[in-house]
């Protein structure tokens, strides 16, 4: 079965529910987890979905299907997948900056917990002593990533604890006992370079001996996919080999048995997703074509946001001549999504699709100048099902407290 939509589908799909909508494709998530699997099979390996890339409620019980473990960045999170019939020790909450009660509570519910600063390792050692494994996430102080919001190791990042407190972090698992179960670094998305994952291995290779219990070194997530038509993605078979390399060298170098951890967001869920807007006006200015569609950074806010590239394509006359435009949103401030992109004839009516929008696109969309967030259909088996639906007008007031006026 082909895991790229096509044309037609995405069409009928707009049809029937209306735009603008995500639509995402579960045998292209099955093929991407499918592909980590492949490439990671010659050393223990355990991959969990960063569901912070898109928590519909059914890719992850999708992904529980196909056997991937979960990450989360907030307890709710974490209540998501519990929600979704993962197994509390197939679940990883990967945090920053929270109260201790949050960890307390993921304590209680029995789930992995990587810990992020001095403080709460602190009050860790102190409630749990050696009773509840835990892990540490680590600033290595290296750059990395596809711009500076989306990198998370430099030495000015506040995510995990500096290396350079290696000695305080020893004092305190010392003091308390502390179970150390694992190392945690996550660099950075976007990271297309082998080499910057090898280093963070190297440095775990160095702090093992440190760490009596550790049995599992995490590398984040971060795999790069390719937004452009010409970019390429994280060679992930290269990555797969290279860390297997290390594990057999840690085994022999300190005769113990190492699991590597991942956690991919964006590699599993970024190709699987298609947007869908609908042209409004188009309007000229000069040499300045815009094609204005139903949509803004309300519901897509990487373009504005990080400069990102989505491609975009207009299936509605997709073999007409190329002409450049500049695409726009209908938000009360500037949210162009691609300027003077060449894309074939645009005319008032059509659908524009942008390509790539797994990650990051309805998990970030909000409801900037009230409009509604969009519906999202999920294609499986060749059906198109509604798995998100559209705000409704109530959807605006629900939450507001109308005082007697
Ligand atoms: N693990 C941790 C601790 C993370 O903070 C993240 C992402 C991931 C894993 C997953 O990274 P991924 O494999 O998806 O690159 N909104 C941005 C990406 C920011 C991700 C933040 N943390 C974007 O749209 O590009």
């Amino acid at each position: 079965m082909s895991t790229i939509l096509s044309k037609e589908q995405l069409t009928s799909i707009a049809n029937e529910y209306g735009t603008p909508v995500y639509v995402y494709h579960a045998e292209k998530i099955t093929e991407q987890h499918n592909k980590l699997k492949q490439a990671f099979q010659q050393s223990p390996t355990r991959f969990f979905y960063a569901s912070k890339a898109l928590t519909n409620i059914n890719i992850l019980k999708h992904l529980r299907t196909l056997g991937c473990d979960i990450d989360c960045s907030s307890i709710n999170e974490v209540k998501l997948a519990l929600y979704a019939g993962y197994d509390p020790k197939n679940i990883l909450y990967t945090s920053n900056g929270i109260a201790f009660s949050e960890i307390e509570e993921a304590v209680s519910l029995g789930v992995n917990v990587n810990i992020d600063s001095l403080s709460n390792l602190e009050k860790f050692g102190k409630k749990y002593g050696h009773s509840y494994p835990v892990g540490i996430r680590l600033r290595p102080n290296i750059m990395a990533g596809g711009n500076l919001k989306i990198s998370t190791g430099h030495e000015k990042s506040k995510f995990g604890i500096p290396i350079e407190q290696l000695d305080k972090i020893l004092a305190l698992v010392a003091q308390q006992n502390i179970f150390i179960q694992g190392l945690h670094v996550h660099t950075g998305s976007e990271i297309k370079d082998v080499s910057v994952f090898m280093k963070v291995a190297d440095i775990f290779f160095d702090l093992v001996p440190h760490f009596p219990e550790v049995s599992f070194l995490d590398l984040g997530g971060g795999f790069k996919v390719p937004y452009k038509e010409d970019e390429i993605g994280t060679d992930v078979p290269e990555l797969g080999a290279k860390v297997a390399e290390v594990i057999q060298k840690l085994k022999e170098t300190y005769n113990r048995n190492f699991e590597t951890w991942f956690e991919p967001g964006k590699f599993i869920v970024s190709e699987c997703g298609y947007f869908i807007t609908e042209v409004n006006v188009m309007k000229q200015s000069g040499a300045t074509v815009f094609a204005g569609v139903n949509s803004g950074f309300n519901h897509l806010i990487r373009p504005m946001f990080y400069d990102s590239y989505h491609r975009i394509e207009n299936i509605s006359n997709s073999g007409a001549a190329k002409h450049p435009y500049t695409i726009v949103g209908n938000i009360c401030e500037t949210d162009t999504f691609a300027w003077d992109r060449p894309i074939s004839e645009i005319r008032e009516g059509d659908l524009l699709v942008f390509y790539n929008a797994g990650a990051y696109g309805f998990e970030m969309g909000s409801n900037y100048n009230s409009r509604f967030k969009p519906a999202q259909v999920l294609v499986r088996n060749g059906e198109a099902h509604l798995i998100g639906k559209r705000d409704s007008f109530e959807d605006l007031l629900k939450n507001q407290v109308e005082l007697p006026f």
